[in-house]
């Protein structure tokens, strides 16, 4: 059993593979675990509340009593879990998996099987079939084979492969200052002594983007402002409540699922979506509302071209930093909006309205490229071509975790949810139970009928983000379909009305083991 990434979702992965009685290898290209959380900006703070961004089966400790902990915390959390439950020991750190190749079947007799792994189940007929591993040790410079018969991989959306924009050419080359990535950013120390007293610019209006604008205001100040350049205004909000009421019994509950169509949900939960769909029109109208009345959005004209329920069923939505429009008000950060950018020699130009910006350092805050990382680790092209889907649809993943021509192999964390360790470890307990021989896989083209159909919800309710693969809003959904392959029943509440009116979450899944 190999896994790839001890990131939280490999952690989870290695927890519940061991829970099975198998004995995995996980490897490690970074010197410790945690992942994204392991290198980040000093300001970086949990997004969720601590009991949404939590393991089922490990509470965050008491003495953690802020809603949205430091990432320090974080990664102590981190820790706990992966020696409360002995996970170190199986850890290969320094080790860069280079490749990963398919042995066994050709690719031409695996197009032509009907089941998964020619019979439906993890190992196949056993012939012969497994992963071919080539590790890189960053440490000494060797490189190692391995072979497993099955893996899982959990690389991380959000990590390693930065999104670079496409500008147009010469640009870069003309530009004398420094170009980087968040991703370089948040790996640097003493970040506060490179932003000092410079021209900053930040492209892009994710978390990122308002996350670095904020810590280099704290340096600058209003003396030397730094500029957001954005195309999309977001919404990044400052808390996860409204009027006192919590988002989640919003969107992240049993009856909240009714207004929404669901993938494969049948004639009267479509009709039942449809007649309830102006309800939930209607609570993004008053969550918008409320937003807009209590951060100066409008005054900074940040007020986001979609509704708040397209953020949430999106993940489109982030947190603002502490007090950002201050900063802003202040003349600290300036926000220009512009659809396209190129590079002169001394900053950026926006080209739709032909202004300059003098920059010393432009930092680009435009994102990752999960879907490429996901790509390059197969050595095989076919496996390339199909892993993440194309340009036009998004990675197609049966219950967001198995690529349905892919033998032997699992994927986890790939999807986004609100909390993603949420999410990462349902997937990753229900790949244990496969591996355990808990069920059988539907025949492939079953398989990839399912696949279709949450492509087509992730069209409607991801929209121009659906390469995203944004599962948050009916995360409920699709836990009980996993709990349905495990045999456990969906239904986690105790009681009617929790059931339905009470937000889910990782603890309604604590020591879910069944079949
Ligand atoms: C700054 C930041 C803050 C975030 N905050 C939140 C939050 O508050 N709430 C939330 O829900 N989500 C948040 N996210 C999203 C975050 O990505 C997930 O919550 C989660 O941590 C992802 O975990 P993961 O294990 O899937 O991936 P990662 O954390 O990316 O871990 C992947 C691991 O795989 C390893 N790896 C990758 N490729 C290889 C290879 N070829 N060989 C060996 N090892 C490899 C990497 O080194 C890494 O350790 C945040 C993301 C970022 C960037
Ligand atoms: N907990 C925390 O404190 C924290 C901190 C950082 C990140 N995160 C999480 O990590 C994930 C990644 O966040 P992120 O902000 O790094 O990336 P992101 O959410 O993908 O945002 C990327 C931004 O870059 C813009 N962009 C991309 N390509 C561009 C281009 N060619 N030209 C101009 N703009 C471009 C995007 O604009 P469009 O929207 O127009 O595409 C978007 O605003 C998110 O889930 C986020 O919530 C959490």
């Amino acid at each position: 059993m190999g896994i790839v990434g001890a990131g939280v979702s490999g952690l989870a992965a290695c927890k519940h593979v061991l829970d099975k009685g198998f004995s995995p290898v996980v490897f490690e290209a970074d010197r410790s675990i945690g992942g994204v959380w392991a290198h980040t900006l000093e300001s970086t703070r949990l997004q969720a509340p601590t009991t949404a961004y939590r393991f089922s089966d490990m509470a965050w400790p008491e003495s953690v009593t802020e809603a949205y902990p430091s990432h320090h915390k974080v990664m102590k959390y981190i820790r706990s879990y992966a020696c409360k439950f002995q996970l170190l020991k199986y850890i290969k750190f320094n080790s860069q998996v280079l490749g990963v190749e398919y042995l066994g079947a050709t690719e031409e007799e695996i197009m032509s099987w009907e089941q998964w792994s020619s019979n439906g189940t993890a190992f196949g007929t056993g012939k012969d079939g497994g992963w071919r591993i080539t590790v890189k040790d960053l440490k000494v410079g060797d490189t190692q084979v391995f072979q497993v018969d099955f893996l899982i991989l959990c690389i991380g959306r959000h990590s390693g492969t930065p999104n670079i924009p496409k500008i147009p050419a010469n640009g870069p080359e003309l530009f004398k200052g420094k170009i980087l990535h968040s991703l370089d950013y948040s790996y640097m120390d003493n970040v506060a002594h490179f932003v000092k007293g410079k021209h900053i610019t930040i492209i892009g209006s994710g978390k990122s983007a308002f996350d670095i604008a904020a810590e280099v205001a704290k340096v600058n100040g209003a003396v030397q402002p730094c500029t957001i350049i954005y195309r999309t205004r977001h919404w990044l909000v400052h808390k996860s409540s409204i009027w006192g009421v919590d988002l989640s019994y919003f969107y992240l509950n049993r009856i909240s699922q009714l207004l929404l169509h669901k993938p494969g949900e049948g004639f009267l939960r479509y009709m039942l979506a449809t007649a309830l769909s102006p309800l939930r029109w209607a609570i993004s109208k008053v969550i918008e509302t409320y937003f807009k009345w209590s951060i100066p959005l409008q005054k900074h004209g940040m007020v986001p071209d979609y509704s708040f329920s397209f953020a949430m069923s999106s993940c489109s939505i982030a947190m603002l930093p502490e007090g950002f429009y201050d900063r802003v008000d202040e003349g600290s950060i300036i926000l220009k909006k512009s659809k396209a950018f190129n590079f002169s020699s001394d900053g950026i130009i926006l080209q739709d309205r032909k202004e300059r910006i003098k920059s010393d350092i432009v930092i680009l805050a435009t994102g990752f490229r999960g879907d490429q990382k996901l790509r390059d680790i197969f050595t095989a092209n076919w496996c390339r071509k199909i892993v993440a889907g194309s340009p036009d649809t998004s990675a197609p993943l049966y219950r967001e975790c198995i690529h349905p021509r892919i033998p032997q192999l699992a994927i986890v964390g790939y999807s986004e949810s609100l909390t993603n360790i949420y999410a990462s470890e349902r997937m990753a307990n229900w790949v244990a139970h496969f591996l355990a021989g808990g069920f059988k896989l539907p025949s492939i083209t079953c398989m990839e009928k399912s696949v279709a159909e949450w492509a087509k919800y992730k069209n409607v309710y991801n929209g121009k983000y659906f390469r995203r693969s944004c599962i948050s809003t009916i995360n409920i959904w699709l836990n009980d379909l996993l709990c349905q392959d495990i045999g456990c029943n969906p239904k986690r509440k105790k009681g009617f009305l929790a059931e339905w009116f009470q937000p889910y979450g990782p603890a309604d899944y604590e020591g879910l083991s069944c079949r």
